[in-house]
Parts: structure tokens; sequence; C-alpha cells
């Protein structure tokens, strides 16, 4: 138990050995938090409605996620094509406050005053009228909806495929596409998936990328100073180095993994048939298919000024089968020398169809995610070849269904003991996400806390108690859908034994979310 934190646990977490329930969920439970967001608040004051909350959490949680699923009786195809809307919980002596606001895009915009979609979306979704009304409209829609970050003085609403919005971090109001004091050119691709070296090279960074892809694919690194160093002068948010590296074929790269010497890509085996979409009859990411029997890569980039860019080449190697959104993790393990990549495999593409509405998916159809490690043997990778096609080994480190993977943030890049994870409620198959697992990484001894049957959770966050404390001391936030009283709630639980600690009834329903971040303070 937690010092000067609350009383026994709500819930106690319960060994993933024990018995799994039956798909212990009701479809219309799950389906019923895809709706919009009615309301924006400001500065709602919060206790929790059980437990209490830990008087040592002090800092914001914010998260990202869709917030627009319908418009004028018309329905996004897919989630991912929903307007991004930041929550904003923050935390301070057993209180919570709450805002909420949609990022003020062009697109948001103009829709909120047509009263309809007047823009395609990405994962399918079509204006009005047909393909006759789509063919040839190839503009994005910005939607700012998958990530949300604190860079210097301001958050970035991101989305992967353009620049990111800059928004307020206390009002959330938006001040607009952000081109990052010239780092970005108008209409850059800007991924949603920073990482956040705690100081791999001395002071915190911010890593990122941006990929342009077409028949060669070229990445884009960048390392942001993360915080200002008065000694050097740099400010939090300055671009302090980069690099551009280009690679034959498409590219689909969502995330990426850093450790100290390495940038590192999965290059996923997919092809891209850009005609449905120019024709009108299919959005962008709708385009993507898998090309069975054909491995991906993984793209190894040393970053600027570290150890390993005295080779600056990078290095290519074979990856195994399957699909990746989403890395945990990578290291470098000393007593190898081997690179250790973690990442949830997908057995394919997951898709949604241009005929299939998205609240009605059949789960098993779909592959279900597995947290695997894969290692990569650096020499055999540097000699390519057959050597290359062995270099990477392969474990699989979790099963049961899952996604949105973190390690504590301190051990970014290093090798972590421990992983939180949002997980099926049943151990086996394709389900919604109902649980939350902490992973020993090293042991394999798992602790589920679970939210089934009519609890769906969205990513964890976990936050550490401080840098010095052991890496399981602190705690996990959890948005939940709680689909029994058709709201959203934040369960906080101890990130050690995943106890519940407090679970915060929001006064707001919020879609499933995408990614979040918390800003100590
Ligand atoms: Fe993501």
């Amino acid at each position: 138990m937690m010092e000067g934190s609350p009383g026994p646990p709500l819930m106690t977490a319960a060994p993933a050995s024990a018995p799994a329930a039956a798909a212990g969920y009701e479809r219309g439970d799950w389906a019923s938090a895809f709706r919009n967001v009615g309301v924006e608040l400001d500065g709602v004051e919060l206790s929790a409605a059980r437990g209490s909350i830990p008087p040592e959490l002090v800092g914001t949680l914010y998260r990202n996620g869709p917030g627009q699923l319908e418009r004028g009786g018309q329905w996004v195809h897919h989630p991912f094509d929903g307007d991004g809307m930041i929550t904003a919980l923050r935390f301070d002596a057993g209180k919570a406050t709450l805002r909420n606001r949609f990022v003020r895009t062009e697109g948001w915009l103009a829709e909120e005053e047509a009263g309809r979609f007047v823009y395609r979306g990405v994962f399918g979704t079509q204006k009005p009228g047909g393909p006759l009304a789509n063919a040839f409209d190839l503009r994005l829609k910005n939607i700012a909806n998958t990530h949300v970050v604190r860079l210097g003085d301001q958050l970035l609403a991101l989305w992967e495929a353009a620049e990111p919005h800059a928004l307020d971090p206390e009002t959330l109001d938006t001040r607009g596409i952000t081109l990052l004091d010239g780092v970005l050119k108008k209409g850059e691709a800007f991924s949603a998936h920073p990482r956040f070296d705690p100081g791999h090279h001395g002071a915190a960074r911010m890593v990122t990328f941006g990929v342009k892809t077409g028949p060669s694919s070229t990445v884009r690194l960048m390392e942001f100073a993360a915080v200002d160093d008065p000694a050097s002068g740099v400010r939090a948010g300055q671009l302090i180095a980069e690099r551009r590296d280009s690679f034959k074929g498409f590219a689909f790269l969502h995330d990426f993994a850093i450790t100290p010497n390495w940038a590192v890509f999965l290059q996923n085996a997919v092809a891209f048939n850009p005609l449905p979409f120019v024709m009108g009859q299919k959005g962008a990411a709708q385009c993507l298919a898998s090309k069975p029997g054909e491995a991906g890569q993984f793209w190894l980039i040393p970053r600027p000024g570290s150890a390993a860019a005295a080779n600056p080449k990078p290095i290519q190697v074979p990856a195994p089968e399957g699909f990746v959104f989403h890395h945990l993790n990578a290291f470098e393990d000393e007593a190898t020398g081997a690179l250790v990549v973690d990442s949830i495999f997908y057995d394919d593409f997951p898709s949604i169809g241009p005929e299939t509405d998205f609240r009605t998916i059949d789960f098993d159809t779909i592959p279900a995610g597995r947290l695997q490690r894969c290692r990569i043997n650096l020499e055999a990778a540097r000699r390519g070849g057959a050597s290359a096609a062995a270099a990477v080994t392969t474990e699989v480190l979790e099963e049961r269904c899952c996604e949105f993977a973190m390690v504590n943030p301190h051990r970014q890049g290093l090798q972590a003991r421990y992983a939180w994870m949002a997980v099926a409620g049943r151990e086996r198959g394709n389900d919604p996400l109902q649980a939350i697992e902490k992973l020993d990484l090293v042991s394999g001894e798992r602790q589920v806390w679970s939210a089934a049957p009519r609890g769906f959770v969205s990513e964890p966050v976990m936050v550490p108690r401080d840098a010095t404390a052991s890496e399981d001391a602190g705690w996990v936030l959890v948005p939940i859908w709680n689909s029994a009283r058709c709201g959203s709630d934040l369960v906080v639980l101890n990130a050690a034994d995943l106890s519940e600690q407090a679970v915060v009834e929001l006064p707001l329903a919020i879609p499933y979310g995408l990614h979040g971040s918390w800003v100590a303070g």
C-alpha cells in the first residue's frame, strides 16, 4: 500500500492464471461509446466517486482522441476519422480538475458551420454524394486526433500526415498549426508518436520523425530539446539534431522506438494502391494492403551524435512476418550487444472495408495483437545477405490480445523490467480491450485489473512516482468507457500491484481514445 493514500483496494488485482471469464461483454455496451462529445467544460472540480486520489499525484493527464463521429446523420466510416478532442485532467492535493476542447482545425470549423462532412477522411469517411462527389478530392483533413504532448510552452495535438496544432496548455485554446519555429515546411508530415528520451545524451529530448513516402520513402529524424538548458542557452522545443534517410519502397510508419544509439523503424510489408482513393471509392488508408509472404524490414538509423553514428549508414534487416502499429520499447542488450525491440504484432493489417459499419465488426475476424520481442544481432545485420536474414530471433512475450503498451518513462530506450498495457477481457481470442495488465518482462509474471463486464479501457498511462523510486512505483491512469452509466471514468491504479486507488466519474461521455501523456508538476 502506498504511503498516505488509500484505504483498502476497491478491486483486487487477480493473477492472470485465474480462470478466464467467458467472453464477458455485450456488443451494445461496447458500441455505446461511439457518440459525439457534446460539451466543452472548463475547470470542473472532481473528487473520487470511489477510493481517493493519491495526494502525491500532481500533474496533468492530457488525452486525445476522436470526439466527433457523426454529422448531419452521417457517421464516420472509422473512428480514426473523428475530429481530435483534447481532455485535460489536472491532479493536485487529491482533487482533479477537468477541461476539454475540440481542436479548432480548419476542417472542424468548416464542418461545424456546414453541419455535414465537407472533407473526406483517410480511413474511409466520404463526403455525402457518393463516389462522384468524392473523386479527385485529394485534400487531407488534418484532424489532430492522435496524440497530445507538451513541448516547451505549448501542447501539440498530433496527426501523423501533417503538421501539429499548437494549443495553450492551460486553456486548451487552439493557437493554430505550428511549423515549430520554421523546422517544418507547410503540410509536412510529423509523426504522432514522439519518444521522450529521458537523458541518454544529457538533457531530456523529444525524438520524433516525419515520413515522405512513395516509390521510395524518406524518413526525417528530429530531436528537440525537451527542457530548457540555461548553460547552453538551448530552450525547450528547439531542434538540436536531425538527419534524413531514404529507403526503397512504400512505408507505413506509425510509431518507432529509440535507444541511446538507434532510432528503430519497422517498415511493414504493405502496398499502397491509390486508385480507389483517387476515384472516390475508398479512403487513402483503405488502399493499404498487406503483401502476403513478404517480410517487413527493420530500419535502424544511428541517432545523431551517438557512438553508432560513427558509422552513419542505416542498417536494414528483415523483420518477422506480421503488421505493427506500436512498439513497447527498445534497448541495447549490454550482455550480447543485440538490439532488442518489443512490438505489438498482428498477423495481418487490420482494415475495415467500405461496406462494413465499424460498430458491427466481428472481433473474431480481426487479427489480435500480441507482444513480441525481436532480438537483432547487429553484427550479423551489418554483414547483410544470408547473415542478415538470420539476424533476428523472436519470442512472444504476451499472447493475450493487447495494445497500448508502455514502460516507465524513465526506462524509455533502456532495458525495462515492467510493461503496462491494455488487454482483452479474455486470455485468448480477440475482444475489446477491457483490462490492464502489468507484465514482468523478466519473469513473465502478470497481474491484471479488469473493468469487465461493462467497462472498456483506452490507453493506460504509467506515471512514475519519481525518477529514483523503484521502476514500478507510481500509478497507472486508465480512461474507461463505463457503459453502465454511459459515461467516462478515469481510474487510478497503483502501478506496482494494479490495486484500484480511485475512480473519478467524468461529466463527459468520450469515445474510445487514442494516445495521451502525463505532464508532472
Ligand atoms: Fe498510435
